[in-house]
């Protein structure tokens, strides 16, 4: 197929850079970040505290302000160009065609007012519907997150649901439109395991039915490995690697990657401790010339200090000069 027959991917990211202005001079959180996701197809975003998971979903929503700039790269939302739309066009599109869940559900959520007070303004914002209509289609969405007794829900004050409920009701929101992505950044890291697999389930029955493409956003690779259909791991504000989820599960090629599967919980004999990546992640400020994993890496040589090159192995690639050929 020629490109320009290709159908456009819900979600199209092409060499995303943004920068912060700090008193340590410039630092890139997110540095030539580039990625695909289908129309119905979960994407994991992986890696550790600060590698640039969430400023890179802020980038994509255009919700990155002052100190920080989206200085480059493309971001296409169904072959829209985000970055050349206007502010209010951006926030148009926002809520409707792209939608964002926060770790924090209050992020969305206004504690004065009632969920269905929110819900319907949310539905209102983006259809011409009446104010009867808009609550049926709150109601509707409630139901589809798993929420039990959705209509008196809707009488509810945030506060008045527990955390899986408000959690659930913030997915809600973000489905209302049926966008053609969501992007979801650690939803479910402050609930309790059971309700995170519930819910997980739910992401996946809703974007196989919708269509709608899911960025996941987490720091656990155990909940993108039986969640997602690809995964990109994130390091220092770059991909290390890619692929399909469970060919990076079963054949980690970058050596950090390895790391965050060897200290996921399960892996090792009850009773022993986890291995943990020695080291801890890089100050932006401070990263050492080429390959930013090299002071943490036991594989790193001379050639580490050069930019490491893109290797292909199959459907997953990897950014390193010693990359693991055969899965240990
Ligand atoms: N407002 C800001 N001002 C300055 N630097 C920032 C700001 N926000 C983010 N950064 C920089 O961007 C880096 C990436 O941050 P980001 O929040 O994307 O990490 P993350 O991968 O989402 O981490 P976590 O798992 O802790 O949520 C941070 O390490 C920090 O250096
Ligand atoms: S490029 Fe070198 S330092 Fe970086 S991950 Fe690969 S082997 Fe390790
Ligand atoms: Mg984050």
């Amino acid at each position: 197929m020629s490109a320009a027959t290709q159908p456009s991917a819900a979600l199209d990211v092409q060499g995303l850079v943004t920068r912060f202005e700090t008193r340590a001079g410039k630092l890139t959180a997110v540095n030539g970040v580039s990625f695909r996701v289908e129309r119905g197809r979960i994407l994991g975003l992986v890696g550790e505290s600060g590698s640039g998971k969430s400023v890179t979903g802020f980038s994509i929503l255009g919700l990155v302000d002052e100190p920080g700039e989206v200085a480059g790269g493309a971001v296409r939302v169904e072959g829209v160009d985000m970055r050349a739309l206007s502010r209010p066009e951006q926030r148009r599109m926002r809520g409707n065609r792209v939608a964002m869940v926060f770790q924090d559900p209050m992020m969305t959520l206004n504690p004065v007012l009632t969920v269905g007070h929110q819900m319907r303004m949310a539905v209102q914002a983006h259809a011409k519907v009446s104010k009867a209509e808009a609550l049926e289609r709150a109601r509707q969405a409630l139901e589809t997150v798993g929420i039990p007794s959705p209509a008196e829900r809707l009488r509810a004050y945030p506060h008045q649901l527990s955390g899986g409920m408000r959690q659930r009701v913030a997915i809600a929101i973000a489905l209302l439109h049926k966008p053609a992505v969501i992007i979801a950044d650690e939803p479910t890291t402050a609930l309790d395991v059971s309700i995170q697999g519930q819910i997980l389930a739910e992401i996946r029955r809703l974007a196989d039915e919708t269509g709608t493409a899911v960025v996941w956003i987490t720091h656990d690779l155990a909940v993108v490995s039986s969640l997602a259909d690809d995964i990109c791991v994130m390091y220092a504000g770059r991909i290390v690697e890619r692929g399909p989820a469970e060919a990076v599960i079963a054949t980690p090629r970058h050596p950090y990657t390895r790391g965050l599967i060897d200290s996921v919980p399960g892996r090792t004999e009850p009773g022993n401790r986890l291995p943990q990546i020695p080291g801890s992640t890089p100050s932006l400020a401070h990263l050492p010339e080429g390959c930013p994993f090299q002071p943490r890496c036991a594989r790193r040589t001379d050639q580490c200090r050069q930019e490491p090159p893109s290797r292909d192995f199959g459907p997953q690639s990897v950014r390193c000069h010693h990359p693991l050929e055969i899965a240990a």
